[in-house]
């Protein structure tokens, strides 16, 4: 968390619930088939999204329209250590393509080797998200995201400081295909390398991280069959039993969604009883949720569901990376919270008092649970853990 973002935080006041309002297009879609194409929605700019149907184009900031070769210059910066202070770390350290851009781990580790309290986010889809992080109200672009990976330092990620700002922007300017490459994306620019279109260029690339071809959205087309285990998951997904909808039931399989023509954004967060620490409701210290921001008790534990498209790759789970497989995840959910019986962080989850009401206990016997599973790992899209055009274009051939 960086100082800018306490900051806003702070001036405009907001919370959770001061940013609700009410959404008009989130609809959860658990059936019915889809095959037609919008072709409405395969351009701007002359940027092809190539969405589905039901996947509405992404808002882009006008300052920095979608473009290939800024896309494309975005990608050789999202995986060039020499962006860190150190030059050890690229954005891709910790988001990794085949993790749906996640790195596998239950706490990231910074540039300096300092640990972050958090798990890195899988960035899948980045774009549709009205908040960005585990629990920000305030952080609502990926351009102002990203000053916390580069510049942060509480905790370090990529450590660019004051001290060798001009060191890692030198490495840019130096490098025999960046020049062309700046000069192809901000054409209208004399001099196109520094650090704002640094920014817009990896925010670009990460717009362009669209994951929509999973075999789910192929069974919507019309284009392949769910077995069924995984028809009987998507049925208690979507049911009013397992709950799992409320908060995870939008096309993103997130209750938090922007896009080009939303009217109003609806950005709930929720408190899922991971921790209850001696029956006073808190969680772990610098993981308190949306709290950390606001410190109003009623935004202790309070996170923001993750879209669970590509969840069979994206482990270990939750925010602090604590449940290590969807089978726990499911045991987790159906006892409704979760009881730490020893250590430091002891508690029952289950009794938190700040506890969302749609989660509690759910009667799931051991066949719905892995039909649950089953269903998520229908969302796993390899397209996109394997596309070249998302890929490392650095690594050797
Ligand atoms: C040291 C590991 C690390 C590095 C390096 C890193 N990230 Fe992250 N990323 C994280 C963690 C941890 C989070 C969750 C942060 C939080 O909730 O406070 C995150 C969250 C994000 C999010 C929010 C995703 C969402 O769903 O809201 C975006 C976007 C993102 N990172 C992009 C980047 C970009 C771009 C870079 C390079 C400039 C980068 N990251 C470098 C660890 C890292
Ligand atoms: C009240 C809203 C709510 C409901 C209902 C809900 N979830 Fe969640 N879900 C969340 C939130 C919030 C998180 C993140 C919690 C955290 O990290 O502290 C989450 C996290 C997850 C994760 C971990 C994803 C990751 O990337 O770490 C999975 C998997 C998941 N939920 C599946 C489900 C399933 C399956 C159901 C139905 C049984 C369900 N959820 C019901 C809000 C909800």
């Amino acid at each position: 968390m960086s100082l800018m973002q306490r900051f806003w935080v702070t001036l405009l006041g907001l919370t959770g619930t001061a940013l609700s309002v009410a959404v008009l297009s989130l609809v959860a879609c658990g059936g019915g088939s889809l095959s037609v194409t919008d072709t409405t929605k395969t351009a701007t700019n002359g940027w092809n999204w190539s969405l589905p149907a039901d996947f509405p184009t992404p808002r882009v900031p006008d300052d920095n329209p979608m473009t290939e070769a800024k896309v494309e210059l975005g990608r050789f910066l999202f995986y060039d250590k020499r962006l860190s202070g150190n030059g050890t770390q690229s954005c891709a350290s910790c988001h990794h393509q085949n993790k749906a851009f996640t790195d596998g781990l239950a706490q990231a580790v910074g540039s300096t080797g300092e640990l972050h309290p958090r798990s890195a986010q899988h960035l899948g889809n980045v774009a549709y998200n009205a908040t960005l992080t585990w629990a920000n109200p305030s952080l609502v672009t990926l351009e102002r995201q990203m000053e916390t990976p580069l510049f942060g330092e509480n905790p370090v990620e990529m450590g660019i400081n004051d001290g060798n700002k001009s060191v890692v922007l030198s490495r840019v300017q130096a490098d025999a295909q960046y020049p062309a490459m700046f000069k192809a994306a901000f054409s209208t620019e004399a001099n196109p390398i520094h650090w704002g279109n640094i920014v817009k260029a990896i925010a670009a690339f990460q717009r362009a991280l669209i994951s929509a071809n999973s075999r789910y959205d192929q069974w919507l087309q019309g284009k392949a069959a769910l077995n069924v285990a995984e028809t009987r998951g998507m049925n208690l997904f979507f049911g009013e039993k397992a709950e799992c909808f409320h908060c995870h039931g939008s096309f993103n399989f997130n209750d938090q969604i922007t896009h080009a023509s939303i009217r109003f954004v609806e950005t709930p967060f929720h408190n899922t009883g991971l921790y209850n620490i001696g029956g006073t409701g808190a969680f772990p210290e610098f993981n308190r949720g949306v709290f950390e921001l606001t410190g109003k008790p009623a935004d202790m534990g309070m996170f923001r569901a993750p879209s669970l498209r590509n969840v069979e790759v994206t482990a270990p789970y939750m925010h602090d990376g604590t449940i290590e497989t969807l089978e726990q995840v499911l045991d987790f959910y159906a006892a409704g919270g979760r009881n730490i019986t020893s250590g430091p962080h002891a508690g029952d989850g289950r009794l938190n008092p700040n506890k969302s009401d749609l989660i509690s206990r759910i009667d799931l016997t051991a066949q719905d649970k892995a039909d649950l599973v089953a269903f998520l790992k229908t969302l796993t899209d390899h397209d996109f853990l394997t596309n070249p055009k998302l890929a490392n274009p650095f690594a050797a051939p």
